[in-house]
């Protein structure tokens, strides 16, 4: 107990209480909205309406920022707890002078895909953002000259970075699900081409001279108010009884989750060196909607805090920050924020699990 103790407050600010050294000196991430600060918002015209409004920021920065909840998310939490500050958005620091860049940058867009957006574009399936994966990758390449110089200097300098590749391919399923076009059945075959852009963008980085990776996977998509208010079903039997849950769409998380836990598996393999690390965002999050009040969310689990409306207070036509939309009084009660997108409160919780519970492997922390 006594040497987790000391490993521990040698490793992070506990809650930004103690500062010591730290693990990692910067942070680069890459990703959707989940771990989105801002490049959604600064690449303009948002097609995600709303994000540009509060109630969207309202918990913790008071004004909008571009992060798709109400305050932190879990991107923030990781860098409070390793004493860095928060990862700032490329699009603010591309163009600026590139001193505070050190600690790190953040690639996520809003409403990125792991494939290119030319796979959606094929099927007439118009997206949110083009900034796929493999654009993000050639933004980190671009301004790599930036952050070091020889491949001395790189190589020491990513050694003690970490990188966080992902959540990214839910939006893939999303898109290609409410498209309308295809069911989760049709679209499960292509898991290992979702799969292996993830699985891609790490191999990439290493080769960059990365060594400390985390994928996250999927959360569980039949929690969210977007899938349970647009897949609906009078088939009870569709629900988890315990959750109220969507059972496809959470099994076909656990599938996703399950075929990349497999190729990381083969990555470590290929790569001895690096540490790469898995982060089960699913398990970390199913816990709230198993048994929410126990971790202190006492409203509706199922039920977005912010929405346009119906069962699920989601509204494909009325958007969190729109007009005619409402605002739970007390966020820090719901898990679903907008119905895409957990609260502060959920990001906390599973931030939690993920760099001090375990949830993690191998852990964050060593
Ligand atoms: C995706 O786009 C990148 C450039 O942005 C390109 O290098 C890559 O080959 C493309 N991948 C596929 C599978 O088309
Ligand atoms: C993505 O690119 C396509 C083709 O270049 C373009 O028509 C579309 O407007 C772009 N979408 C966004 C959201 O920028
Ligand atoms: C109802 O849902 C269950 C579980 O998803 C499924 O096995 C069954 O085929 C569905 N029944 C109907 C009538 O759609
Ligand atoms: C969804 O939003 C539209 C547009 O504001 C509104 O007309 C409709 O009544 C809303 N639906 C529900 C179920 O609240």
């Amino acid at each position: 107990m006594k040497i987790l103790l000391v490993f521990l407050l040698c490793c992070l600010s506990w809650e930004s209480v103690l500062s010591g050294p730290r693990c990692y000196e910067a942070i680069f991430n890459f990703g959707d909205s989940l771990s989105d600060t801002g490049n959604y918002l600064l690449s303009g015209a948002p097609k995600f309406p709303g994000i540009e409004n509060l109630p969207y920021g309202e918990t913790f920065f008071h004004h909008p920022t571009g992060r798709c909840s109400n305050g932190r998310l879990i991107i923030d939490f990781i860098a409070k707890a390793f004493g860095l500050p928060f990862v700032p958005p490329y699009l603010a620091v591309a163009k600026g002078p590139h001193g505070h860049i050190r600690k790190g940058v953040n690639f996520a867009v809003a409403g990125a895909t792991a494939l290119n957006s030319s796979f959606f574009s094929a099927q007439n399936i118009a997206l949110w953002t083009n900034d796929s994966l493999s654009v993000q990758l050639g933004w980190f390449k671009n301004l790599k000259s930036s952050l070091c110089t020889s491949k001395q200097e790189c190589d020491e300098y990513f050694k003690k970075s970490l990188f966080l590749v992902g959540e990214i391919g839910g939006n893939d399923y999303t898109f290609l699900s409410i498209s309308g076009q295809q069911s989760i059945e049709q679209i499960r075959p292509l898991v290992p081409q979702i799969v292996g852009a993830v699985t891609g963008a790490i191999s990439m980085l290493i080769e960059e001279g990365a060594v400390n990776l985390v994928a996250p996977g999927q959360l569980p998509r039949g929690c969210g108010s977007l899938t349970l208010t647009l897949f609906q079903t009078a088939n009870e039997s569709a629900y988890d009884p315990r959750t109220g849950c969507l059972k496809a769409y959470n099994a076909f998380a656990e599938y996703h989750n399950n075929y990349l836990k497999r190729e990381l598996q083969n990555l470590r393999e290929q790569y001895p060196h690096a540490r790469i690390m898995y982060a089960d965002y699913y398990s970390a999050a199913i816990s709230m909607f198993h048994a929410p009040k126990h971790y202190g969310f006492y409203g509706d689990k199922l039920r977005a805090c912010c929405g346009g409306g119906g069962p699920y207070n989601f509204n494909a036509s009325a958007f969190c920050g729109q007009s005619g939309t409402t605002n739970c009084k007390d966020p820090s009660a719901f898990v679903n924020w907008d119905g895409l997108h957990y609260t502060e409160s959920a990001y906390h919780h599973i931030s939690k699990r993920l760099i001090y519970g375990g949830f993690t492997s191998p852990p964050l922390l060593s």
